[in-house]
C-alpha cells in the first residue's frame, strides 16, 4: 500500500501559490475564532465520520450488517470486518479533532450526503458502495491533506490509504460478481442507483468555493473540477467491470 498512488492525487498540489496562509497547531494561541469556528462547522456540521452523532452509528452500522450478512465466504468477511473497523477510526479521528478545538463533537443532526441513506440489500449494493461511494472520500481527502489545520492534515493521508483500500476491495468484489450473468444483469441494474448518487456526492457544479474555504485554505478545487476528475478516474473501472456507464446527468437529484 505504501507506493501506490492513490487516485486523485495528482490534483495536488493544493496551496496557492503566493498566500498567506499559515498552519494552525493544536491549542495554537494564535488560533482566530473565525478559524475555529470554520473548522468545527466543517467537521462537526458538514461531514459524516464523527462518532460523536449518532447517525453516523447508524451509517456504520448499515454497512457492517450488509457487508456481513452478504458476504460470499469468510475471507471476504473478513475484508468487510476490517473496512468497519477502520470507518468507525475515520469517526473517532473526526471526533478528536472536534474535541481539540474545543467543541463537544456531538450533534443529534443528519449531515451526510443521500448516498448514506440509500438501502443496502445486497453483496452488490455494499460492493459498489465501497467502490464508487468510498472512493468519492479520496477526492475529498485530497483538500484536507493540504488543511491548514496541523492535526487534519496530519491524519488524512491514513485515511486516505483506508478509503482507497475500501474502493478497491469493492472493485474486487464486484470483479468476481459479474462473472455470472445474473450478477452481471444485478450489478447493471444496481448501477443507475450508485452512480448518479456518487457524482450527486460532490455538490452542485455551479456553487463557487464560498469565501471561506479559500481564506483558510480548506478547499483549492471546485466541485466541478473533483466530480470530473473521479469520473475520468472511475469510468474505466466500470468499463473493466463489462458494464455500461450510465449517463452522467440520469437519476440525479442536482447538478
Ligand atoms: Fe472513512
Amino acid at each position: 500500500m505504501e507506493n501506490q498512488k492513490i487516485p486523485g492525487h495528482d490534483l495536488k498540489p493544493i496551496k496557492v501559490a503566493g498566500s498567506q496562509l499559515r498552519m494552525y497547531k493544536r491549542n495554537d494561541p494564535d488560533m482566530p475564532e473565525d478559524y475555529r469556528r470554520f473548522m468545527v462547522k466543517l467537521l462537526k456540521h458538514a461531514h459524516v465520520e464523527n462518532c460523536g452523532n449518532p447517525n453516523y452509528r447508524t451509517v456504520i452500522a448499515n454497512i457492517a450488517d450488509a457487508g456481513l450478512r452478504y458476504a460470499p465466504d469468510g475471507r471476504a468477511m473478513m475484508i468487510e470486518a476490517e473496512i468497519v473497523k477502520q470507518e468507525v477510526g475515520h469517526g473517532q479521528f473526526v471526533a478528536d479533532i472536534i474535541a481539540s478545538l474545543g467543541e463537544d463533537p456531538h450533534n443529534p443532526d443528519w449531515v451526510g450526503q443521500y448516498a448514506f441513506e440509500l438501502p443496502l440489500k445486497s453483496w452488490c449494493d455494499i460492493s459498489l458502495f465501497h467502490m464508487l461511494i468510498d472512493r468519492v472520500g479520496l477526492y475529498v481527502g485530497i483538500e484536507w491533506m493540504g488543511s491548514t489545520y496541523e492535526p487534519l492534515a496530519r491524519i488524512s493521508e491514513q485515511l486516505e490509504k483506508e478509503e482507497y483500500f475500501h474502493a478497491t476491495a469493492g472493485f474486487r468484489h464486484m470483479k468476481r460478481f459479474v462473472k455470472t450473468p445474473d450478477g452481471k444483469r444485478e450489478a447493471q441494474d444496481l448501477l443507475h442507483k450508485w452512480w448518479p448518487a456518487a457524482l450527486d456526492m460532490f455538490g452542485k457544479s455551479d456553487s463557487k468555493n464560498s469565501s471561506q474555504y479559500v481564506k483558510w485554505g480548506i478547499k483549492a478545487h471546485t466541485n466541478a473540477e473533483l466530480r470530473d476528475k473521479y469520473i475520468e478516474d472511475t469510468v474505466p473501472l466500470i468499463v473493466e467491470l463489462g458494464l455500461d456507464v450510465p449517463d452522467n446527468s440520469a437519476n440525479r437529484r442536482f447538478l
